[in-house]
């Protein structure tokens, strides 16, 4: 049973940036309740009100994988590892998105699918054979019946956006080969937990992944965990690697039993943390609004910097519009001079000149603080700051 621990209040679709701001309601579907609930039995976590795919995946989707150097370093880090490591044959990856990874392969060593249209059309562009589709067991028979069994099949923040878990599996279980391995990676519930990310919250993300729940989830279908890394992608992921449990020639690495006790340890096994955590976003929430209240009386200009579907949700949530932030800057052109979904804050372009005579920039790309400081050096010498919500609401 799913029981509920959050609610993050009505909240638009965190990647649905309208070229004009206009109210959204509840009544014509345009804001939909946002409650997260903890199943004791399956250890998952996941949205208790769930949003057909089609409404949020489509072919206007905005998100880039290429849109940060973060991003295109870890990508082009993993290729190099995953040859070396599985010198897969064939390599099949389920939300290329925009070809962050695969353009690291040979175009012939590569099949993938991605619903979005528009993002499908620049892999296929490419030469990388992309399916336009959404990822369930009829498309993987056709798949299989075309190109055979994949050696290595990937995944990163794609899996946890989909409903049904069961068909997921079984449609990799019916691709993978016998000797073959399946990577998965998505944000960490536990990270999501020790940083307060409420964030990490929005109606795309059905599910946050512990692996404690990977391991119950996958163990239905035959299927085990072998290694599991840290990453620091998207405010703190976890990369799983998962083979069939008949594959005796790999060995189970340390890092799983490390991971799962560590979040036994921290409680993610029971009720009691998750109510815990509801009650801290309470707080973050209060704090952020008094923090951003008390720059407001003394007419400050705060901008938002970084466009991202978590910075929807915490709007939203904390109900802070364009009378705390002037605008959003953005370097993603799809969401140049729309508006923050469900919000009347607009977002511009990035232009280093943007943040001219601004005190201080709210980081809703909080994930990307090394990178966006790197490149912000002159806006922090001359006294400009920072404020983030993660770990706590806080000026930097
Ligand atoms: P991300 O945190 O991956 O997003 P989401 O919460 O939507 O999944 O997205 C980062 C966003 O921040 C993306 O729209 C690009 C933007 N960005 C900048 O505008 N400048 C930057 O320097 C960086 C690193 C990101």
């Amino acid at each position: 049973m799913n029981k509920k621990f959050l609610d993050l209040g009505n909240q638009p679709l965190a990647n649905k940036y309208l070229r004009a701001y206009k109210k959204l309601t509840l009544k014509s579907n345009e804001l939909y309740r946002l409650t997260v609930g903890f199943d004791n039995k399956t250890k998952l976590v996941s949205l208790i009100n769930k949003i057909p795919d089609k409404k949020m995946f489509d072919g206007n989707y905005p998100y880039k994988s290429s849109m940060s150097k973060t991003m295109i370093n870890s990508f082009k880090k993993l290729s190099i590892k995953i040859k070396k490591r599985f010198k897969p044959k064939l390599f099949f990856e389920i939300g290329s998105n925009d070809g962050a990874l695969i353009k690291n392969f040979n175009i012939s060593e590569v099949v993938c699918v991605e619903p979005c249209a528009n993002l499908a059309k620049i892999t296929n562009k490419k030469g990388y054979y992309t399916y336009n589709n959404y990822w369930n067991l009829s498309l993987a028979k056709k798949i299989k019946k075309n190109f055979g069994r994949a050696d290595v099949i990937y995944s990163a923040n794609t899996l946890t956006h989909i409903n049904d878990l069961d068909d997921v599996f079984k449609s990799i279980t019916h691709m993978l080969n016998k000797e073959g391995v399946l990577i998965i990676e998505d944000p960490s519930l536990l990270e999501c937990f020790k940083k307060v990310s409420y964030d990490q919250f929005y109606n795309e993300h059905i599910y946050i992944f512990s692996a404690l729940s990977v391991k119950k989830l996958i163990n239905k279908f035959e299927l085990e965990l072998f290694d599991i890394e840290k990453l620091e992608t998207h405010g703190g992921s976890l990369r799983y690697y998962i083979k069939w449990r008949q594959n005796k020639k790999i060995k189970i690495k340390n890092s799983v039993s490390k991971q799962l006790s560590s979040e036994v340890k921290f409680g993610l096994d029971s009720f009691k943390t998750y109510k815990k955590f509801g009650n801290s976003v309470k707080k973050s929430k209060n704090d952020l609004l008094k923090l951003l209240k008390t720059i407001k009386k003394k007419n400050q200009k705060i901008i938002g910097y970084g466009a991202t579907a978590k910075a929807s949700t915490v709007l939203n949530y904390c109900n802070i519009g364009n009378d705390m932030i002037d605008y959003f800057v953005d370097t993603t052109p799809d969401k140049k001079n729309r508006y923050m979904p469900g919000k009347n804050i607009k977002i511009k372009k990035y232009e280093k000149k943007l943040l001219n005579n601004v005190d201080y920039v709210y980081l809703g790309a909080w994930n990307f603080i090394k990178e966006i400081f790197k490149k912000e050096k002159k806006f922090i010498q001359k006294g400009g700051k920072f404020i983030t919500h993660v770990p706590t609401p806080r000026i930097i």
